[in-house]
């Protein structure tokens, strides 16, 4: 098969690891700057070009779009997308997943558990917004950060009231979520491939930080979940539409609650863990990509 990486980072050990595989199943890979490719719109012919050329032939492209780049990199997608070209990763499932309010909304539809929160924008209700989800101290996220920043812990009513007054006075939606202290700065990620978690682990911040991201200098171990969070793991995946995907949750005193569900996992997790990530990915496009094809011949 012909595989596209669209991943900005030939050099990122998620993207190595992908090639890497790939071409051990003797599939031809090649990775594309997505940021460097432009779309021609012409009437019935969706095209992609890149570096002069049209990008045409491929039986299947993974996806590994960075959150700052998340409109292009999805509308990229899109373009491959009506190729009926396989994803990895639809681009409406990027877009979903990139959106914390979002997320979060389909989440708790799909009967997943999440801290309690509040979204709001442009409210004088600070005192109200604070109240749902219990008082202080609060977790103050903005509506579209990532890898810890832009998360705030206010300990007090009166940090919170100040912290609110701030993204409200800059235009900046934000959600305010219920603190859960007993694993303050512990989380799980599940990596999902499939409707499988391959892959476990427990990060913990290695400081007093409440925040347990690997970039804000978390520290990573293998962990085996529960059978509970196994299956919310898994709920939250096929909620979000995600087949392959990284579920962020806590262990809370309620049970597993979900944080996000992050649609471009790294795969530093295999160093941590000791299980493969790359080659289930191969895998899965392996058994899926000529599935397609095969429907494609006979529903023609
Ligand atoms: N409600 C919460 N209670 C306690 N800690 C939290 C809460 N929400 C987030 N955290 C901590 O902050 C980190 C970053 O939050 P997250 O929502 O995952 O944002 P990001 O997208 O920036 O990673 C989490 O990994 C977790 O350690
Ligand atoms: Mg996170």
């Amino acid at each position: 098969m012909k595989i596209a990486i669209l991943s900005k980072g030939p050099a990122n050990y998620s993207t190595k690891r992908l090639v890497e595989e790939a071409k051990k199943r003797g599939h031809k890979v090649q990775v594309i700057n997505y940021a460097k490719c432009y779309v021609a719109l012409e009437s019935g012919r969706p095209v992609v070009n890149y570096k002069g050329k049209e990008l045409t032939n491929f039986d299947a492209i993974i996806p590994r779009i960075a959150s700052n780049l998340t409109k292009y990199g999805s509308s990229i997608v899109r373009q491959f997308e009506m190729q009926n070209i396989f994803t990895t990763t639809s681009s409406i499932a990027i877009v979903r997943s990139r959106d914390k309010l979002r997320s979060l909304q389909i989440l708790s539809k799909a009967g997943v558990g999440i801290p309690k929160t509040v979204f709001a924008r442009e409210t004088a209700d600070f005192e109200g917004v604070l109240e749902q989800v219990g008082g202080a101290p609060v977790i103050i996220k903005v509506a579209r950060g990532t890898h810890g920043n832009g998360v705030v812990l206010a300990e007090t009513k009166k940090a919170a009231l100040a912290v609110m007054q701030a993204f409200y006075v800059e235009g900046v939606s934000f959600l305010v979520q219920e603190y859960i202290g007993e694993s303050a700065g512990v989380d799980i990620r599940a990596f999902i491939v499939n409707g499988k978690v391959v892959a476990s682990m427990l990060r913990q911040s290695l400081d007093d930080d409440f925040r347990s991201n690997l970039h804000q200098g978390g520290n990573g171990i293998p962990v085996k979940l529960t059978d509970e969070e196994r299956k919310i793991a898994l709920k939250a995946a096929k909620a979000m539409g995600l087949s392959i995907c990284g579920v962020d949750m806590m262990r809370s005193e309620k049970g597993p609650l979900v944080l996000e569900v992050n649609c471009s996992p790294g795969f530093g997790i295999e160093k941590i863990t000791g299980r493969d990530v790359a080659p289930s990915i191969i895998d899965y496009i392996e058994q899926n990509a000529k599935a397609r094809r095969k429907k494609d011949r006979v529903g023609a």
